[in-house]
């Protein structure tokens, strides 16, 4: 069946791109066919979407069906698809210049640069690095911690997640997230202080106990730093409590090494109280990576790190062919024009709370949602067995996602054992959207413990 999804209902555009079609059948059959079949294991529903149009915070499908999208592309999509003001910026953009590579200047990334240190600490004073993925920058930021702390050893959480490509990899924390082959050297994990399903229950003692034993035992006694989101997304929506922070913070800074904050989910306003997820910690990082909501959509990623540690790196070459793209930084600062514009973090506070609120009485009805937590628009729906054990019920979780995608919600399922339902929409969702999402949630709940 070929459908025009502006026939059949999403937004006019200009016109289809030459060759495109929206038949279903076809397009999964060129991705089997001339995709890398990776692609598969990594797939939101048995039946991947193919998807036409984006609005603000809805999608369209190739066959004109409407979604609230509450998973944002993986939170890439902060200020709504298509929005006027990237959209605009691009388009001027790319009509000046479409590349101007690291070793020319061209005005939008200094002037980015500068939009960014704005948002930051102000007792520091920072350079941005840009690239192009979150797990380039999680390269590079661990690159920054050894060449200026001159150790090696960098502590990062079991079960976060900072990407797939070979050193994010490593340092990611979720097993069926590393390939069967050695990890980069230089990796200590220690137990998050997850305070629902942590290794050692609630409470922080027993964790920061734990990296204590680990610098310890398993360093010469210097680490080059420590990584960490402040809120673990892909990981199952873990919120950090700051006490923990604070200590591994003294912990890590005695040893030498330096805090990293992996800020790709929690910044941008995502979380509501605070335009960086760090700030709810009371942590001050050294170096700060960010991606997804900062392109809403374009491939750009950032590493902030204070100049002095920046510096480590210039006794050696360092260029980057598409880091710093004009178009690219076009979008990056009307993405953070928008955000201020319309108040999106505020508004990321408000109905996060009002999702939370809905979800946290869903959970007086059925058993099987163990824990509602998060903060802001970063939100996980712990779908469980049994509520004493707390048993993850990945596939009555799996169950619950299908059916939220067939009553029009696109939401993912997200941590270690696949059982935590992530909602995280752009940050653009209205008042409105609550009262969908709860009519669609209460009925994809009906019959379920
Ligand atoms: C917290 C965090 N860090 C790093 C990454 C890696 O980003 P990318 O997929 O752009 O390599 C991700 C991606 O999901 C992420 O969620």
């Amino acid at each position: 069946m070929t459908t025009s999804a502006t026939a059949a209902g999403g937004p006019t555009t200009n016109g289809e791109s030459p060759g495109v079609t929206w038949d279903y059948d076809e397009t999964l059959d060129h991705r089997n066919r001339y995709l890398t079949p990776a692609l598969a294991t990594f797939q939101a529903y048995e039946k991947p979407l193919l998807l036409a149009r984006g609005r603000r915070q809805y999608l369209w499908d190739g066959a004109g069906r409407k979604y609230l999208d509450c998973i944002a592309q993986n939170l890439c999509i902060s200020v709504g698809y298509c929005h006027p003001l990237v959209t605009e910026a691009v388009k001027r953009q790319l009509d000046e210049l479409q590349h101007c590579t690291t070793m020319w200047m061209h005005p939008a990334p200094g002037l980015l640069g500068k939009a960014l240190v704005e948002r930051l600490p102000s007792d520091g004073d920072w350079v941005l690095h840009f690239v192009n993925s979150g797990s380039e920058a999680i390269d590079l930021a661990l690159l920054l911690s050894r060449l200026y702390t001159r150790n090696h050893e960098v502590v990062a959480l079991r079960r976060a997640y900072h990407g797939l490509h070979f050193g994010a990899m490593s340092a990611t924390g979720i097993a069926r997230c590393h390939q069967p082959v050695p990890a980069a050297p230089g990796v200590l994990h220690v137990s998050v202080p997850d305070q629902y399903r942590g290794a050692y229950g609630p409470g922080v003692d027993d964790y920061v106990n734990e990296l204590g034993a680990t610098l310890e035992s398993s360093t010469a006694g210097g680490v080059a730093g420590m990584l960490f989101e402040p809120i673990q997304g892909f990981g199952g929506v873990i919120p950090l409590p700051a006490e923990y922070v604070q200590r591994a913070e003294r912990s890590i800074r005695a040893a030498g090494g330096v805090l990293i904050a992996d800020e790709v989910q929690t910044g941008f306003g995502r979380t509501g109280e605070h335009f960086w997820g760090f700030e709810r910690l009371g942590v001050t990082p050294d170096i700060v990576v960010m991606s997804k909501g900062l392109g809403n959509g374009f491939p750009i990623a950032a590493v902030a790190a204070r100049r002095e540690i920046a510096a480590a790196m210039t006794e050696r070459k360092f260029f980057n062919t598409y880091g710093s793209n004009p178009m690219a930084c076009a979008a990056a600062s009307a993405v953070l024009v928008a955000i201020e514009q319309e108040g999106l973090q505020e508004n990321a506070r408000r109905i996060g709370a009002s999702l939370v609120e809905l979800l946290r009485e869903l959970q007086g009805r059925h058993e099987c949602i163990g824990d509602v937590r998060g903060r802001g628009l970063l939100i996980g729906v712990d779908i469980v067995a049994d509520r004493e054990t707390r048993e993850p019920a990945p596939q009555l979780a799996a169950q619950l996602s299908e059916r939220m995608r067939e009553r029009g919600v696109i939401l993912s399922k997200s941590g270690a054992y696949e059982n935590v339902l992530r909602i995280a929409p752009p940050l653009c969702i209205g008042q409105e959207d609550v009262g969908a999402f709860g009519e669609a949630v209460t009925s994809a709940f009906a019959g379920m413990p």
